[in-house]
């Protein structure tokens, strides 16, 4: 199943919605996260068992930095404890972790826990677990681009060798695959600088399901979706149908 078309080899989450889940029931806004963080071991769990490649979440991004400091402490606590409780669970279950985004930014203790997991699990390829952390898709570009600008300095790269596969290995992003699916849930529809070169062709899925309560059911039904979306790439229908019927004559 996970090497057929109808099934996303990377599918990226926006989580969203901890807050309001919160609000909603009296809670404090920590409270929501906690259990974003239960979501998120779900959705790690399923999307291992469901065969999906490679799994990239939004944990964090630049401009949550803004937020009361409190709240960004137990979201950095949440993420850490995440990092270091789950371990052995990624290490069994054979995936691989790996961070993205500007982890010099991080307090030390999670850039600590996350690079420890990192190296842990580096030789694992059941599924690669991605954590967006103080991540902004425009400047992961930026980056990227003065990593290439630096290349043409001292002469390795030539401006007219440049190409879409060039820039995209030049991301944190560098050697997943491109976003075939990119879900957000708790019913906003936007996508909040996340992976702008990568998901560039990616099936769109917005969910009203608040973060804290995305489960398997969720996850599946956003699989289901995927499966009967048509991803055309520029061709027709006519010349995608005439491709079908050549794969099984
Ligand atoms: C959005 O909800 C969610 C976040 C800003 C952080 C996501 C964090 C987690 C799911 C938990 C910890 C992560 C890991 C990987 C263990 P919001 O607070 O913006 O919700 P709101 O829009 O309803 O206020």
């Amino acid at each position: 199943m996970s090497d057929s078309p109808e099934f996303p080899r990377h599918v990226a989450i926006i989580m969203d919605g901890n807050g309001r889940w919160a609000v909603q029931r009296n809670h404090p806004r920590s409270a929501g996260h906690e259990r974003g963080a239960d979501a998120v071991r779900r959705t790690v769990r399923h999307a291992r068992k469901s065969g999906i490649r490679c799994l990239t979440l939004f944990a964090f991004s630049t401009l949550n930095w803004q937020r009361p400091t409190v709240e960004v402490r137990e979201l950095m606590d949440l993420l850490e404890r995440f990092l270091v409780e789950e371990l052995d669970e990624l290490r069994g279950n054979h995936i691989k972790l790996v961070g993205i985004g500007e982890r010099e930014l991080l307090p030390t203790s999670v850039r600590e826990s996350l690079e420890h997991a990192e190296r842990e699990t580096a030789h694992l390829d059941g599924m690669t677990l991605v954590l967006a952390v103080s991540y902004d898709g425009r400047r992961d570009l930026v980056r990227a681009a003065r990593l290439l600008a630096e290349q043409v300095r001292r002469g390795t790269l030539l401006p007219a060798d440049l190409d879409e596969h060039q820039l995209s290995k030049a991301l944190s992003t560098g050697d997943l695959p491109d976003v075939d699916l990119l879900v957000r849930t708790s019913g906003e529809v936007r996508l909040s600088g996340f992976l702008p070169f990568e998901a560039c062709y990616a099936e769109l899925y917005f969910t009203p399901v608040l973060w804290p309560e995305f489960d398997e059911s969720t996850l599946d039904a956003a699989l289901e979706e995927y499966a009967h979306r048509q991803r055309r790439f520029g061709l027709t229908s006519e010349q995608m149908a005439g491709d079908q019927l050549a794969s099984v004559i």
